[in-house]
Parts: C-alpha cells; structure tokens; sequence
C-alpha cells in the first residue's frame, strides 16, 4: 500500500475568499512537500447549487488557476477535475447499496434545509431540498475512498462528513473486507477559533454570508474592501482591544509574528488608529498575494494551460481509481 495519501476537495460555487485561502489552500500547500498529495475540484458537488454552465465552467478554470497560483505544483500534487474520474460516481452507486438511508437523514446539511422549512412554515419539510444534497456525503465519502485516501484536510465544518466516510467504508469493509478493504481515512481538521478567518462583519468569513473578501481582488479593490470593514468610533489617542477587532485578527494571519506584536503594543497602548491597523493589514495582504495575484491573471488569460494541467492530473487520478475500482468490482461479485 501507497505511503499517506492526503486528498481533499473544493466546489467551485464562486471566487475563493481569504477564509478559503487560510483555512484550506494554505495547509493543504504546506503538507504537499511531504506525502502523496490529491487535490480535486469538486465539480459535480458545486452541481447542487450552480445551474448554469459558463458560470462552473470559469469556476472550474479558477478554482484550477488559484491552486496553482497558491503555489500547487502539479508535478508534486495531483490536481484533478472530479467529473474527469466517473469512477467516483460508479462509487457511490456501490456504497449507496450499502449505506442506510437513517444516516442521511441525519446530515447537518439535509437537516439544517428541513429546520428552514419547519421555521418559514412550509408542511412539506423536503421543499427545495435535491437528491443531490441528500446524496453529498455518500458522493463524498466515494471522492475520499476512491483514491485511498488515508488523511483529509478539511475545515471543521466537514467533520460530521468524515465521520460518515468512516462509518461507510467500515460497512463496506465489514462485507466485503475478505475481497478488498478499504483504508479507513482520518480527517485533519484544525479545531482552534484561531483557524477561523472572521468575515467583515466578523462571524466566520464565507460566500453564504457575503462577508468575504475575494482572493485575487486588484489592488485598489483590495484596499477599498479593507477600509470598509466596519470599526467602532474609539478616537485614535484611546487604548483598543485587539482581540475584539476584525482587521486585528485578519492581520494576524498575514504579519509576521513580530509585526503583529508591534502593532497590538500600539492598540492596546493607545495612539494607534483603526485607519492606520487598516493600512498595516492591507500592506500585509497585499505582500503575500500581490505575486500569487499576478500568476492567476497570467493563468487565466491561457485557459486552455489550465485545462491541459487539469485534464493530465485527471488522468492520473484515474488510473489510481481505476485500480481501485477493478478491486472493488471483484469484490463485490461484479468481475
Ligand atoms: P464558504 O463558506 O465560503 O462557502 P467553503 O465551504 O466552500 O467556503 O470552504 C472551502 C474550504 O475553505 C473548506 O475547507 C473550509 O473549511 C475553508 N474555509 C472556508 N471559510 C473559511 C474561514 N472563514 N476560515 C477558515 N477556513 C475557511
Ligand atoms: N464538502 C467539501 C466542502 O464543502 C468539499 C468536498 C467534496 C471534499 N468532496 C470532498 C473535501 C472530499 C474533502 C474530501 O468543503
């Protein structure tokens, strides 16, 4: 068996945020020098929510492009397109035999779409609610098992989705193990507040809540978008609480320790204004994605490199799923 394999995977459902960027991009990048790396685009999970085709196709492309720009380098990882390996989906259908249905039921996500529909009054609890996202965490747990993953690095909001790819390849294991048995993967979710970038209105930065800032905004956007961020009317002279304070805590994810301490010295001594944290945040942003910035613009302008990136990385996922997949059929009794 292959050493660890760390995959994980993200919907292109829209430009990716400083959240994404911090939580998700950044580590994933950080363990690709030591183990073996699979990183997905999450293409027919973004289906559930985007409907219209040149929308997922420039989000594919970008979602692509932003990795690279990050720093993937996709002699190192694996980057790949999740339609481009349908044994995934050839997957689910076997583990959707094997899986009871109580356990969807029971998903955050599925759960969560039925209580807004008991809160707005609606009889029918499953209103609105696809089969598609009834289906997300058996498709998951299929993308995670297909390459034999044995470690996933995901937000804590995809806990309860690790738990049940644990809990599925274990039924998947505990019938068939005598033919084929699957590794069970470990999640690697940071569970520190601190892991958490805040959006502008400081609850957790995300596209649901429209409180983010967009990774690869031009600079004078960039800048814009960080003097908005709402700050109370304490006078410059007066000492400030750091820790209560969004563009603080943003900066601390992108200073160097000692620039932080610098500046939470000047805050809480007084005589630091919001105006002037802003400018040290921005100067901060701006040195750590200016470059990253300029390598996606160049990206974007010749899709048909990233393409050919995503279509070779498919390739290779492929046909590490289709050994799988051989052994798995046998298995089972198909082949
Ligand atoms: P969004 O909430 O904007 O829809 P996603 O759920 O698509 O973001 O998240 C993609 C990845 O980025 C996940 O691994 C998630 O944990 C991480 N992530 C998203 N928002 C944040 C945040 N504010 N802080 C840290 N990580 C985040
Ligand atoms: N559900 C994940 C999210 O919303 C995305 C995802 C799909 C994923 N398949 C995955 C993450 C497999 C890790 C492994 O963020």
């Amino acid at each position: 068996m292959a050493a660890n394999t760390y995959l994980t995977g993200i919907k292109p459902t829209g430009d990716f945020h400083l959240g994404n960027y911090i939580g998700a991009i950044k580590p994933a990048l950080a363990a690709s020098g030591e183990y073996d790396t699979y990183y997905f685009i999450a293409d027919y999970h973004a289906l559930n929510t985007v409907k219209d085709a040149d929308e997922l196709r420039h989000s594919i492309r970008s979602g692509a492009a932003t990795w690279l720009a990050c720093g993937l380098d996709p002699e190192r990882t694996v980057l790949y397109q999740q339609s481009r390996v349908p044994e995934t989906f050839e997957l689910t259908t076997i583990l959707s035999a094997l899986t009871p249905k109580g356990l969807m039921n029971r998903a955050h996500a599925y759960k969560a779409a039925r209580d807004r529909n008991t809160e707005a009054g609606i009889t029918d609890l499953d209103a609105g609610v696809n089969m598609g996202l009834f289906n997300y965490p058996i498709l998951m747990a299929a993308d995670i098992l297909v390459m034999e993953s044995t470690h996933v690095p995901v937000g804590r909001d995809q806990s309860q989705h690790l738990e049940y790819t644990a809990d599925i390849a274990g039924y998947f294991n505990h019938r068939y193990g005598t033919g084929y048995t699957f590794p069970v993967p470990k999640g690697v979710i940071d569970d520190s507040d601190a892991s958490i970038l805040p959006g502008v209105d400081g609850r957790k930065m995300s596209k649901s809540y429209d409180n983010h800032i967009p990774l690869f905004l031009p600079q004078n956007k960039l800048k814009k978008a960080i003097r908005r961020i709402p700050t109370d009317s304490t006078p410059v002279e007066d000492p400030k609480n750091p820790d209560a304070s969004v563009p603080f805590q943003l900066l601390t994810h992108f200073a160097d320790a000692d620039k932080v301490a610098e500046v939470r010295g000047r805050l809480e001594a007084g005589g630091m204004g919001w105006g002037e944290l802003k400018n040290e945040l921005f100067e901060a942003v701006e040195a750590e994605l200016a470059p990253k910035r300029e390598r996606y613009e160049e990206l974007m302008a010749e899709p048909e490199r990233i393409d050919e990136i995503l279509k070779a990385g498919s390739e290779r996922a492929r046909e590490r799923a289709c050994r799988v997949l051989a052994r798995v059929r046998a298995a089972i009794g198909a082949a």
